[in-house]
């Protein structure tokens, strides 16, 4: 090889880095770092932040603006200088017994609930939500939120349909003093600073109830809460042991039984979610890691994102449950009970369920005969599992995390954070007339920072937020500029294509009616008609890479398949391909193609060893060769671009007479 040919890679005009460049950034620095919850709050244009000892309300269009006080406000929420003083006694780091925001919920009446860590004595604050001001005295609180930030909870704040209409939060947690006991917990009802009901929870002693569970999510929905969580399924019975996930439910107005499971929710049911690739042997994804809730016109839909056991051999998938089906399975399916420790699992027949049907919500669970209530305390596993459908995504070596989900246009733009590779992927997922369900992968935006990110958050049709050690970082969830191609601009329900510029950009309402615009997935087909060509030039011996990021892909060199990949024609992970060392013979069209023979882009190559056919014996010559060339173009081109000046304007004389004396004339045509 020739040592001083370093192999110049031409990005062809279309292509675009995805790395993503934030639209703006908070940061405060000095000190004030971590910032580690975000909370979208749409209805007051806030995004607030959690950070060490502080909670800020940011601008949501521009978290930069903290020009004026009604769009940023800064609430510092520190620990009681002697209590940190304790907790750092007692072992614990300068960081633990900071103040970390824990929990944050935004109430109809414009308040603001908070829970922090405070010293690792966890507090709740009401706070007006504009000003941040207290509106009551902060309380200390257990089992709301935890003073350990490494464990996985989770909690929901539930304003109605709880006994007696009080608001309330529902979280699922670990308590004890080596966090040895695993809850779903609801705190006392406290009306006019008297508790009305008392305290609620699930049972901890009981393997069958939670088994060791990192809980990932909870959402209220009508008359119920629900957690999805993954622990280790006492089900199952081959060797060794396994991780399932599962979603359970509770009713909101279940007050325990009188004698039985009295303070201990009665409702409990919980079933495993079945997010695999089907085949004779399912390939399971068990370990759910996020979760994401989007409401529909007939159903909800919950999007999660999984991941294998923890091996070398991990994978990650995102699969959707809905709720309609989770309903079904808990109102109307099988139970599965262990009828003795050592016995196998079984399904309970359907004549032993009694009236009062495990899950039911009644309406006033304290009447519940003690036979029934114990009956669902060993009757709380459904027998079948939730089906969460054909992963919308997996993928290999990579741990999803985060999930977020827009909707627009009846269709579901996921995002995934993937934190081994500081990456989103960005997927559409839509039902089509009838019951298929399809999904595209639009694109893999990288981040800018590799420091660890805490939370993310979204605006839908507008930003996500990343929230990491030194920032907050706001990006547009479009980043339409970064489709090269055609197909994907239209699948992309944030943008469209414009045929005559051959670019894609963020779609306007007027784009699915004006000419020349391609703006939706029904009509992505015009796009292979409509591909339009890319021109570029270069010299022997120079590479030029073509991009096309789309699945299933082919390439043509003059309509005759780029078989076998060679040195010269390397194919890239990304479906591109690189052509090295190139002659002219290489000059031509390459077109990539999609799975079912569209164009999804067309490069036409020119190798130019007409005018620049120099030595080829030696290899030094040639970056000198080449760079000459290129200077030679240049300035052949600035030559003609000034010859055709010099020929529209040698008619003119030097001064137009026009201008003589400061005048102008009326009729001058230019
Ligand atoms: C590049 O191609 C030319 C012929 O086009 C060949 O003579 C030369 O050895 C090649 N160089 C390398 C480094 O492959
Ligand atoms: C944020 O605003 C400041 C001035 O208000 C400006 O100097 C800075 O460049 C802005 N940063 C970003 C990322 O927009
Ligand atoms: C919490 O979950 C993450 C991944 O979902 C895992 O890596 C971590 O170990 C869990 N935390 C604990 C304390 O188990
Ligand atoms: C999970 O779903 C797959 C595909 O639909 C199915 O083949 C499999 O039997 C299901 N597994 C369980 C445990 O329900």
């Amino acid at each position: 090889m020739c040592p001083v040919a370093v192999w110049l890679i031409l990005f062809a005009t279309l292509g675009r880095a995805a790395v993503l460049q934030p639209d703006n950034i908070f940061s405060v620095g000095a000190g004030i770092n971590e910032y580690r919850k975000l909370l979208v709050d749409a209805k007051s244009a806030s995004l607030y932040v959690g950070a060490r000892d502080h909670i800020f309300r940011l601008w949501i269009y521009n978290i930069n603006d903290t020009s004026s006080e009604s769009l940023y406000t800064v609430r510092e929420l520190k620990a009681d200088p002697e209590e940190a003083a304790e907790c750092e006694r007692s072992g614990n780091t300068v960081s633990e017994c900071a103040s970390w925001l824990r929990l944050l919920f935004v109430q109809s009446d414009g308040s603001l609930l908070a829970c922090t860590s405070q010293a690792m004595r966890p507090h709740i604050a009401k706070l007006d939500a504009l000003t941040m001001r207290d509106r009551e005295t902060p309380q200390s609180v257990i089992g709301v939120c935890s003073p350990h930030h490494h464990i996985n909870t989770t909690a929901v704040f539930v304003e109605f349909g709880n006994p007696d209409g009080l608001p309330t939060i529902y979280s699922g947690i670990r308590t004890g003093l080596s966090l040895e006991n695993h809850l779903i917990y609801r705190p006392p009802l406290v009306f006019n600073n008297k508790e009305v009901h008392s305290s609620m929870r699930t049972i901890y002693t009981d393997s069958k109830w939670l088994n060791e569970p990192q809980f990932v999510g909870s959402f209220a929905v009508d008359q119920y809460v629900y957690f999805f969580f993954r622990e280790i399924a006492v089900e199952f019975e081959n060797c060794g042991r396994a991780v399932y996930s599962r979603v359970a439910r509770i009713c909101k107005n279940d007050l325990g039984g009188k004698n039985v499971l009295r303070q201990v929710f009665t409702s409990y049911v919980k079933a495993r979610l079945n997010c695999s690739i089907s085949s004779q042997f399912p390939f399971y994804f068990d370990h759910i890691q996020s979760v994401y809730k989007v409401d529909s016109e007939s159903d909800t839909f919950f999007y999660a994102s999984f991941s294998t056991a923890e091996s070398p051999f991990i994978a990650s998938a995102v699969c959707h449950f809905s709720l309609n089906n989770i309903n079904r399975l808990f109102d109307n399916g099988l139970f599965s009970e262990q009828p003795s420790v050592t016995s196998a699992w079984i399904q309970t027949p359907p004549e032993q369920v009694p009236n009062s049907r495990p899950g039911q919500c009644v309406s006033d669970s304290r009447q519940t005969s003690d036979a029934d209530l114990h009956f669902a305390k060993s009757h709380l596993l459904m027998a079948d599992s939730v089906p969460g459908g054909e992963p919308i995504i997996y993928q290999r070596d990579v741990q999803f995390s985060n999930i977020l989900v827009d909707k627009i246009d009846n269709k579901h733009v996921v995002f995934v954070y993937v934190p081994s590779r500081a990456e989103v992927l960005k997927i559409v997922h839509w039902r089509e007339s009838g019951s298929s369900v399809k999904s595209v992968h639009l694109v893999t935006l990288k981040l800018p920072y590799p420091e660890k990110v805490f939370d993310l958050a979204i605006l839908g049709n507008e930003y996500l937020f990343v929230s990491d050690e030194n920032r907050v970082s706001q990006y547009r969830v479009s980043q339409c500029e970064m489709h090269v191609d055609c197909r994907r601009c239209a699948f992309d329900p944030y943008c469209s294509w414009n045929i005559a510029r051959g670019m894609c950009f963020t779609k306007e309402a007027i784009h699915s009616t004006a000419v020349g615009w391609v703006s939706d997935a029904n009509s992505a087909d015009r796009c292979s008609s409509q591909a339009k060509a890319s021109t570029v030039k270069i010299y022997p011996g120079d590479a030029a890479h073509f991009r096309c990021e789309s699945d299933a892909i082919s390439w043509t060199f003059d309509k005759h398949p780029v078989s076998t990949p060679s040195e010269r024609l390397i194919p890239t992970v990304s479906g591109g391909l690189i052509v090295m060392n190139a002659s002219v013979a290489d000059s031509g069209t390459y077109r990539c193609q999609g799975a079912d023979g569209s164009v999804i882009v067309e490069y036409r190559l020119t190798v130019d060893g007409e005018n620049c056919a120099q030595p080829r014996t030696l290899d030094q010559f040639r970056s000198v060769q080449r760079d000459w060339c290129r200077k030679y173009d240049n300035y052949k081109e600035s030559l003609s671009k000034w010859q055709a000046w010099h020929e529209r304007n040698s008619h003119c004389p030097r001064v137009p007479e026009q201008f003589k004396g400061g005048k102008l004339s009326n009729n001058i045509v230019i």
